[in-house]
C-alpha cells in the first residue's frame, strides 16, 4: 500500500527533528521545505502529490491549488488562515485546517500584561530608574499621574477563546466592573460569564481599560478610530493584541499626545513589522511589542503536537479538529 505523503511548506521551527521521528513512527512519507515565497511552480515541485501539505506562511493561492494533484487536507501552522484560499480549496474538496487554540493563554496573560505595564507606565518607571541613579536621588515627578488597577472599569471587546479568559483573569484584581461588548455570543454564553453586554459606544465611554480580542473582517477593521478615543475617558487605556488592522494606529498616537487618551500597550501592527518611522513606535505614552504575543516554549510544543495529531486522525479517517469550513466533506482516498 501506498505511503501517505506529508509535505511541510515552510515552518518556524528551528528544526523538525521532532516530527521527522513522529511521522517515521506512523509511517508516513515526510518532507519539509523552507518556501516561504517562491513561485507557484517551484512550491508545487514538492507539493503537488502531497495528501497533506503543512502550512506556515506560504501562499496557497488559485494557481497553486490548481496544481495540487491529490491533496486532501492543508493545515494552517497557526491562527490567522489569510496566507490560503479557503473557498478555492473548498470548491476542490480540499480541507484547510488551522490551531485556533494552541496561544490563548499566552495571548491572554500578553494582554494582562500590557495592561498592567500600560496602568502602571512601566516604560517611564524604568527611564526614572536610571534617570534617578544618574542623578543620585529619586525621581518620581515626571510619572504623575499614576493610577492603580483596582476600583477601575475594564472593558473587553470580543469575548471568545482569548476574551473570555482575560475576563477570568482579571476576576480577582478587585475591579469595580468588567463590561463586554461580544453581539455574537449566544444568550448562554452571555449568562455564564455574568457580566453587563454594552454596545461598543457604551463600553467605550464607561471603561478605563479597554482591551481588543475581535477578529479582523470588514466590521472590525479601525472599529477604533478618531471618533471611538473622542468617547473615551482622557485616562483610558487601549490595549490591542489582536489584529493590526482593528485600530487606526496613527489617530492612536495623535489621540495620546493630545491627551485625548491615557496609554496604550500594542502587540499587532496593520503592516508587520510595522515601519520604522511609524510615530506609535516612540510615542512615551505606548507600550509596542514584537506580535510575539503567541510565543512560549509550551504554546510551540502545543501547535506541533496538534499538528502530528490531526495527521494521525487523518491516517485513521478521521477529519481534523479545526476544519475551516465544516460543509467540505474529506476525502481519504
Ligand atoms: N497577538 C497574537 O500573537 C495573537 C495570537 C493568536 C490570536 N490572536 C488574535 O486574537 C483575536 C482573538 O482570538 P480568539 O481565538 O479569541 O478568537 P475567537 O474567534 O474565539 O473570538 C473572537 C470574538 O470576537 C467576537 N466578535 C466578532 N466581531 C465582533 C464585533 N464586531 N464586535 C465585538 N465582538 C466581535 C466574536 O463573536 C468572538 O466571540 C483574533 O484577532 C486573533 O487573530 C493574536
Amino acid at each position: 500500500m501506498q505511503k501517505i505523503k506529508v509535505v511541510v511548506s515552510d515552518y518556524v521551527e528551528p528544526d523538525l527533528d521532532w516530527e521527522v521521528e513522529q511521522f517515521k513512527r506512523m509511517g508516513v512519507d515526510f518532507s519539509f521545505y523552507q518556501l516561504k515565497a517562491v513561485p507557484a511552480p517551484e512550491l508545487l515541485r514538492v507539493i503537488a502529490d502531497a495528501d497533506v501539505v503543512i502550512v506556515n506562511m506560504t501562499q496557497i493561492n488559485e494557481e497553486v491549488l490548481s496544481g495540487l494533484k491529490r491533496t486532501k487536507l492543508i493545515v494552517r501552522h497557526g491562527v490567522g488562515y489569510d496566507n490560503i484560499d479557503v473557498p478555492a480549496a473548498s470548491r476542490r474538496g480540499i480541507v484547510v485546517s488551522y490551531i485556533p487554540d494552541y496561544c490563548m493563554h499566552e495571548v491572554a496573560e500578553q494582554a494582562v500584561m500590557l495592561i498592567m505595564a500600560c496602568q502602571r507606565k512601566l516604560n517611564q518607571q524604568l527611564h526614572l530608574t536610571s534617570e534617578s541613579s544618574l542623578s543620585g536621588t529619586w525621581i518620581f515627578k515626571p510619572i504623575y499621574p499614576l493610577y492603580s488597577i483596582s476600583g477601575k472599569t475594564l472593558g473587553i471587546i470580543g469575548c471568545g477563546r482569548i476574551g473570555s479568559l482575560v475576563h477570568k483573569m482579571f476576576q480577582n484584581f478587585d475591579l469595580a466592573r468588567i463590561l463586554i461588548c461580544d453581539p455574537y455570543l449566544s444568550e448562554e454564553r452571555q449568562h455564564e460569564l455574568g457580566s453587563p453586554f454594552l454596545p461598543l459606544n457604551e463600553l467605550l465611554r464607561q471603561s478605563d481599560i479597554v482591551t481588543i480580542h475581535t477578529t479582523l473582517g470588514p466590521e472590525t477593521y479601525h472599529m477604533l478610530d478618531e471618533s471611538q478615543f473622542n468617547l473615551m475617558k482622557p485616562t483610558a487605556i487601549l490595549v490591542n493584541t489582536a489584529r493590526g488592522g482593528i485600530v487606526n494606529l496613527e489617530a492612536l498616537d495623535q489621540a495620546l499626545k493630545s491627551g485625548r487618551l491615557g496609554f496604550a500597550g500594542i502587540d499587532v501592527y496593520e503592516h508587520e513589522p510595522p515601519d520604522r518611522d511609524m510615530a506609535i513606535l516612540t510615542n512615551e505614552r505606548a507600550i509596542c511589542t514584537p506580535h510575539l504575543a503567541w510565543l512560549s516554549e509550551e504554546s510551540g510544543w502545543n501547535i506541533r503536537k496538534q499538528i502530528v495529531g490531526d495527521v494521525n486522525r487523518f491516517l485513521h479517517h478521521e477529519g481534523p479538529r479545526h476544519p475551516i469550513d465544516k460543509s467540505v466533506p474529506i476525502s481519504f482516498e
